[in-house]
């Protein structure tokens, strides 16, 4: 069994394996109704539970469907309503939940929450996100790449906003499918340190973005950021808007990414988002093949 916790704690090799069975999965269900079993049903008789301490739509229902398409059964839980969120340690409820499921996703706040869970859990533990990473969403971002522009090594990435934790989990990508990647924002939301020495920061916005293979950013306020900075960071962060001038500056034929949920016309605007560069739509759905792949190798099936 493995767990999936960070891109940079899963070997190249594996991560090649994912998207490469990711793009398979995709191929061979294609146009097929989504409630539909696959071909293969490589979870029957597994128990998935999927914890829930942040909201979230892309994450739970693709997690869910996934697991279905697959032949398994879920448990969606909120960590509200779970002992978690009552005093009963991570560690104990690591324990306990290896006894009645076969795999874990959990979406939480602390990175040392999900490392603590994958530490005492028996079965193999996913990060559906934290304040500090998350990894799913990358692996869908590179297959989305790839599907459209071929290999993303050697591609020039450029961020635009905050280095939050979306960009945490591009940065662990950069440095292990090999491409170059680009942080434009503000000095008082740069990376966290460690990142800094493999990735280029640029503050300008305009010279950062030019010749870029894809452009990418998030949401200004994470679920993790205090409500009380939202005027602050919007106008740090006003600069580095995507808009189309900014877009202009890329190679013709670059992609737009954003993870999901937007705010329109914030971190990017709707024609961005709705234009001819962006596959916005193609990485949420991507989120659902490529964590059926995920959970195939955490689970060795
Ligand atoms: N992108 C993403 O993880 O979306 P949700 O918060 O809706 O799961
Ligand atoms: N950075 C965002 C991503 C949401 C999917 C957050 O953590 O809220």
């Amino acid at each position: 069994m493995q767990h999936f916790l960070d891109i940079d704690q899963t070997d190249p090799a594996a991560l090649r394996g994912i998207l490469d069975a990711a793009r398979e999965m995709k191929a061979a269900r294609a146009g097929r109704p989504r409630g539909a079993p696959d071909d293969i049903l490589p979870l029957e008789g597994r128990m998935v539970a999927l914890i829930f301490e942040k909201p979230s739509t892309r994450t739970r229902v693709s997690f869910d469907v996934g697991v279905r398409q697959m032949g398994g059964e879920t448990l969606v839980l909120s960590g509200a309503d779970m002992q978690l969120g009552h005093g009963e340690t991570i560690a104990d409820t690591a324990r306990v939940m290896s006894r009645y499921v076969d795999l874990i996703m959990i979406r939480t706040f602390e990175e040392a929450t999900l490392v603590e869970m994958a530490e005492h859990a028996d079965v193999p533990v996913i990060n559906g996100l934290t304040n500090r990473s998350h990894p799913c969403q990358i692996m869908a971002d590179l297959m989305t790449y790839e599907e459209h522009r071929g290999p993303i090594a050697g591609r020039k990435v450029v961020w635009s906003g905050d280095g939050n934790n979306v960009f945490t989990s591009f940065a662990h990508a950069s440095r292990q499918f090999g491409f170059d990647l680009t942080f434009t924002g503000p000095e008082t939301l740069d990376p966290e340190p460690a990142l800094r020495d493999f990735i280029t920061i640029e503050r300008d916005p305009a010279r950062a973005v030019a010749g870029a293979d894809l452009v990418v950013t998030d949401t200004w306020v994470s679920m993790h950021d205090p409500q009380s900075a939202r005027e602050r960071r919007h106008n740090q962060l006003r600069p580095y808007q995507v808009n189309a001038a900014l877009m202009a500056r890329a190679a013709p034929d670059a992609l737009f990414m954003h993870c999901l949920p937007a705010h329109r016309d914030d971190e990017a605007t709707s024609e961005v988002m709705d234009g001819p560069h962006s596959v916005i739509f193609d990485e949420a759905e991507n989120r659902l093949h490529a964590q059926k792949a995920i959970m195939r190798h955490c689970l060795g099936v």
